[in-house]
């Protein structure tokens, strides 16, 4: 069976049942009945969304990508306020133009989607496509998903903005703080990780399309006549960090968009690319995006140009010439790929007590390693509290000396624990202990003092 049909045969109840019963994800306000389109991330889940996170700033920031010069790529990071002054969405385009087109049934009063409406279906008769109970459709209307508030004690137009829809603005009206405060030269990159907020019509498949989620963006900057290598670049370098996540195989794609797809910004340059994955509610297409690589030329520093009145343009003593740099946009989904990363590890196993266990890459695991006392006595949880203490300053450890080691095993296959460490009668004679491997379930002796060194080495 190949990849992808093994995740369109998972069921996505059971995924979210397994996320709420072991504290990856909550619904927001739950005790209150919910609200549509926030999540919150429990311990395990925010474990696991920080080293995704983690990740990504290490291989943005801290150590970016080799270049197509074989050089190091220069990128440096922001973080921005969530609010900002009103003009800034002026300038994006975001008031005029970052909008829905929605359909009302003028009998059940339910919105739709005008561009979903052939795969939506009426809430009164969930059988029936929108408007076929009986009622008619409005023509479609613009809707802004930008959250609107209210700066100051005056709740009047001029103190209205917005939370951010995207971090990418923030990168735009800093570039010239930026230019003047580090030694940054064309090519360079901003890099940018945080919420963003958009009033979605319709959130749904769990966090897939939520109203508060977390975004991570790098605006890199070119000359123009670079800017098509540039792009293919970035396209394939985002695909593989996807892969390197543990996203193989045929769950993950990279599709180029369709001329008639293309956001305003890409239109008259290089286009933009998708990276895919095949969520189980993915459908017919098969695929959802998770990230957006986009050649956005120079629109958004025309644009904050013109709209500040501040000089944006960059001068370039190598080529003597100045210049509005040209962009290339990759802009992922943190929250989004999170769930892609739950997706994939979800493993049904009618053999295990559990039933399921969970294939995180040890990288991104949220729990490192269980270490356990096979029973509670007899000098083993002393044992097992000693090597839990060594290895809890690097790694995220579970530390558990009660209940049936079955039991145990079960909650970290649950949790997705790569490795458990269970200290027995025998390590009090010859100084060794079990491992046990969750994608197996096999267990092996090593010896005590070279857990360090076998974390070290699997955990990288
Ligand atoms: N600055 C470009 C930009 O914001 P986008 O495609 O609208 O591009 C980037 O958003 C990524 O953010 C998407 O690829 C997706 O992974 C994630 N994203 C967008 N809307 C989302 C939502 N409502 N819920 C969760 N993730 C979302």
């Amino acid at each position: 069976m190949s990849e992808a049909s093994a995740n369109t045969t998972k069921s996505m109840d059971a995924i979210v049942a397994l996320c709420r019963r072991r504290g990856f994800i909550f619904q927001s306000s739950e005790i209150y009945g919910g609200i549509g389109g926030f999540w919150d991330y429990g311990p395990l889940g925010v474990l696991l969304k920080n080293n995704i996170r983690d990740r990504w700033w290490r291989d943005m920031v801290l150590a970016p990508p080799i270049g197509p010069d074989g050089k190091e790529l220069d990128i440096v990071g922001l973080d921005c306020s969530i609010i900002s002054h009103p003009k800034v969405w002026e300038a994006s385009g975001h008031v005029a133009g970052f909008a829905d087109p929605m359909v009302d049934c003028k009998k059940c009063k339910s919105r739709f989607r005008a561009d979903q409406v052939a795969e939506a279906t009426c809430p009164l008769k969930p059988s029936k496509r929108p408007g076929e109970c009986g009622g008619e459709l409005t023509e479609p209307r613009q809707f802004n998903l930008m959250f609107e508030t209210y700066v100051g004690a005056v709740r009047d137009e001029e103190n209205k903005t917005y939370l951010r829809p995207e971090t990418a603005q923030g990168m735009f009206y800093n570039f010239r703080n930026v230019l003047d405060t580090t030694r940054v030269k064309v090519p360079f990159g901003l890099a940018q990780l945080g919420k963003g907020f958009r009033n979605e019509i319709t959130p749904r498949n769990f966090i897939f399309r939520s109203r508060e989620f977390e975004m991570m963006e790098v605006e890199f900057f070119v000359h123009p006549s670079e800017a098509n290598d540039w792009y293919q670049f970035w396209r394939k370098t985002r695909y593989e960090w996807w892969q390197s996540l543990g996203l193989a195989g045929q769950n993950l794609r990279l599709r180029d968009h369709e001329q008639d797809e293309l956001a305003h910004y890409a239109k008259d340059s290089g286009g933009c690319a998708d990276v895919e994955y095949a969520f189980p509610f993915s459908g017919e297409k098969g695929f959802s995006e998770l990230e957006g690589i986009a050649y956005r030329s120079n629109f958004d520093l025309t644009q904050h140009q013109k709209t500040s009145g501040v000089s944006l343009e960059y001068f370039d003593q190598e080529r003597n010439e100045r210049y509005l740099p040209h962009v290339i946009e990759p802009a992922a989904g943190l929250t989004r790929g999170l769930l892609a990363v739950i997706c994939e590890a979800y493993t049904p196993d009618e053999s295990r007590p559990s039933k399921v266990y969970m294939k995180f890459h040890p990288s991104l695991a949220p729990i490192k390693a269980g270490v356990f006392a096979l029973v509670n006595k007899d000098g083993m949880p002393e044992v097992a509290e000693k090597l839990y203490h060594e290895l809890r300053s690097r790694y995220v450890i579970e530390f558990d000396v009660k209940q049936s080691i079955g039991k145990r095993y079960a909650r970290m296959d649950e949790a997705g624990t790569p490795y458990c460490f269970t200290i027995d009668g025998q390590t009090l004679q010859d100084q060794t202990v079990t491992v046990r491997y969750r994608d197996t379930g096999q267990q092996e002796r090593i010896v005590l003092d070279q857990v360090g060194a076998f974390m070290a080495d699997k955990i990288v």
